[in-house]
């Protein structure tokens, strides 16, 4: 089997190496990798979103299967350009993805379906969204409709905040087009929860539950990140919990796609807010987490190629999916700086000892390829798997105290307010 990855971040990294442990899969190639994915797959130089690029690499190295794993090419219909030309797709053709590249389309189809999440108003036109704002308390979110970069969501605390986003989303365009429509939405309040699950349309299967910690710094202080680290399960997510999102989220959102004709197969992340009044929905998002992929799949038992076939061929239904116990912990080392400006091309050191528990995210090869070069704001994943919580945090740290780079930085708290909540 030759399989191609599109992406190439830490979560790539981390699919990557859990499809290797399938044995017929012989070669992995990866659009474009990075210089860490590089040790696991062959890395080309296609971008992730050049969809027609992608397309006639795969019929020209004879792919035989694809996983289109990042949000851009989903929804700029990587699937459906891949499909046509006889691959097989693990993720969901751009109508299905549209549940995370429109927020309007998301909220619109949780309130015809009756699915939990914050009230909202839609806006076209910024003198309409200024005018609702004199009207309502705050705080309240305001959200660009469409994809950016995971920035696209603000907190208005004063009506004064509330104007100057409405202002710079929708007359200044920060997010470009992306902010043609925004959802102005009441804030929710309780421990945020992410569940990855996989669907093939009909049959849906929740993974192990996870936390990602956005903000970049400790105690959930400075800006919003990608996310600086995660740890799985969610300890937030007990069982009961777990039942009534199946019930009132997960099972109705999968029906709902179905009933518009946008069948979603692939992986759909529910991002969760356990409030006082029950779980609601804070977000889709059309594909694997980044960093949840990194603590989820290492402790998938099951084969993940094999889950992946089932997804595309509507055969989820027969299979089972099994998850070990036990914890995972990630911890993002970042570049001083990010989310905002930072520096790269520091020499990354790695002792040989920690190299297997490293997902790379954004790191090159120097030109002579010997040495792996900081290439981005994260960096790197470091990942420990333990029977405990307390102990895959503690080997996660101690693996990050084994990995030197100029200007590196992490936060020292991954896990810390899940550690209190267990106990
Ligand atoms: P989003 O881009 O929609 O995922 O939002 C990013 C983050 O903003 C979420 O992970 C939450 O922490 C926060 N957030 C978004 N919407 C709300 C809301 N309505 N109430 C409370 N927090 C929210
Ligand atoms: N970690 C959040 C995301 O992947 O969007």
């Amino acid at each position: 089997m030759r399989v191609m990855v599109v992406g190439g971040g830490g979560r790539e990294h981390a699919i990557i190496k859990k499809l290797k442990e399938n044995p017929k899969i012989r070669q992995i190639y990866a659009l474009p990798g990075n210089g860490g994915i590089a040790k696991d797959a062959i890395c080309v130089n296609i971008g992730a979103k050049d969809i027609q690029d992608i397309v006639l690499f795969a019929i020209d190295n004879k792919i035989d299967y694809a996983v289109v794993a990042p949000d851009d090419p989903l929804v700029l219909g990587a699937v459906d350009a891949l499909s046509r030309a006889g691959i097989d797709c693990f993720g969901p053709i751009a109508k299905a993805a549209e549940i995370e590249g429109s927020k309007v389309f998301a909220k619109n189809l949780m309130k015809k379906y009756g699915i939990p999440t914050a009230d909202y108003e839609v806006f076209d036109s910024s003198a309409k969204a200024l005018a609702y704002i004199e009207s309502v308390d705050m705080p309240r979110f305001i959200k660009a409709d469409g994809l950016a970069l995971g920035k696209g969501a603000m907190l208005a605390r004063t009506k004064e905040e509330a104007r100057a986003i409405i202002r710079s989303i929708m007359e200044e365009k920060i997010f470009g087009a992306s902010g043609n429509r925004i959802v102005i939405e009441e804030v929710m309040t309780g421990p945020e929860v992410s569940v990855l699950a996989f669907t093939d349309g009909k049959t849906v299967v929740p993974m192990v539950s996870s936390m990602d910690h956005k903000r970049a710094h400790d105690n959930d202080e400075g800006p919003n990140t990608g996310g600086m680290g995660t740890i799985a399960p969610n300890p937030y997510y007990t069982d009961e919990i777990a039942e009534r999102c199946m019930q009132t989220i997960f099972l109705p959102t999968i029906k709902a796609m179905h009933k518009e004709g946008r069948e979603f197969r692939g992986c759909l992340y529910f991002g969760l807010m356990l409030t006082p009044e029950g779980p609601k929905v804070v977000e889709y998002n059309c594909r694997f987490g980044d960093p949840e992929a990194q603590v989820v799949l290492p402790l998938l038992e099951t084969d993940l190629f094999t889950i992946m076939r089932a997804v595309t061929e509507g055969r989820l239904g027969e299979i089972e999916v099994k998850f070990r116990k036990g914890y995972s912990c990630c911890v993002v080392m970042a570049s001083a700086g990010y989310p905002r400006k930072y520096q790269t091309g520091y020499p990354i050191s790695i002792d040989e000892s920690v190299i297997d528990s490293v997902y790379v995210a954004g790191a090159k090869l120097s030109a002579d390829g010997r040495q792996l070069l900081t290439s981005g704001g994260r960096v790197l994943n470091v990942v420990h798997v333990a029977d405990t919580l307390e102990e895959a945090i503690k080997g996660a740290y101690e693996k990050v105290a084994k990995i030197k780079f100029e200007n590196e930085y992490h936060r020292h708290d991954i896990g810390k307010k899940a550690l209190m909540a267990l106990k």
